[in-house]
């Protein structure tokens, strides 16, 4: 049986408050499942809400939206790696497509970032994922490893196997529609060659998650594609019911 992850991408909604409520409903309900985990991704303002209630569940962890690369300085409205790891973060979505897409992320970047997070001891999520014109050019088995490459550029070999990657095709986030199997199978399938070409045979073994209007109808039908290893969630993981079936699934 295949270990999965279900992330929850609350983007920016749930303030401490709801994050709070939502945490004691769906710590009060679900019991840990050996065969996954589940982390949560709540705007930085409530990741205290969400680290304090997951408190020792070693099944739950939390995580931040975005960082900066540097460490610290003058930098006005941002969190560095650092700050999110000493508020309890252990991992951190990278190259998320509203970050590339709303506002300006280059590929240069997710590479700064990486490399960040690798050295404050956050984990990234390393999110790529094809526009509708690229996928309609043929281009999105392309246009993924580039992002992935880019990601990943400077990094050892060994650093590789200790990452997560998110599938996210940006015409299927927050529009309904949603990749077919088919789909998500090819690109998830060409996402671990290409780990395993810059990280070596243990790399195929890192979780490459879906995304894009993921609910609990279809998660089952995206989970029993093989190479899928769970799922990057977010309309559907802001109600504490839906999330529940969906981590259930
Ligand atoms: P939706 O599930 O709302 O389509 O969002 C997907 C996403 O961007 C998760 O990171």
């Amino acid at each position: 049986m295949k270990s999965l992850v279900f992330a929850a991408n609350w983007k920016m909604n749930q303030a401490p408050a709801d994050a709070a409520l939502f945490m004691r409903t769906f710590v009060g309900q679900y019991a840990r499942q050996t065969d996954r985990r589940v982390l949560f991704f709540p705007p930085a303002l409530s990741l205290h809400s969400v680290v304090e209630a997951i408190h020792d569940r070693a099944d739950l962890q939390a995580g931040v939206q975005n960082i900066h690369w540097e460490d610290s300085g003058a930098f006005t409205g941002e969190i560095s790696a650092g700050l999110a790891r000493g508020a309890g973060a252990r991992f951190v979505l990278i190259g998320h497509s509203e970050r590339r897409h709303l506002f300006g992320e280059t590929e240069a970047d997710t590479a700064k970032k990486v490399a960040a997070a690798l050295k404050a001891g956050l984990t990234p999520v390393i999110c790529v994922g094809e526009t509708l014109p690229e996928r309609e050019a043929g281009e999105t088995l392309r246009v993924i490893r580039r992002q992935l490459r880019a990601a990943l550029e400077g990094q050892e070999a060994g650093v590789v196997a200790g990452v997560l990657i998110a599938y996210e095709p940006v015409w299927a986030i927050g529009t309904g529609r949603t990749a077919t199997p088919q789909d998500a199978a090819e690109a998830h399938a060409a996402l671990k060659t290409e780990l395993r070409a810059l990280g070596g045979e243990r790399s195929g073994a890192v979780p490459v998650l879906y995304g894009g209007s993921v609910n609990r109808a279809n998660v089952a039908g995206l989970l029993a594609v093989e190479d899928v290893d769970g799922v990057l969630v977010g309309g559907a993981s802001l109600d504490a019911e839906q999330w529940l079936a969906i981590v259930r699934s």
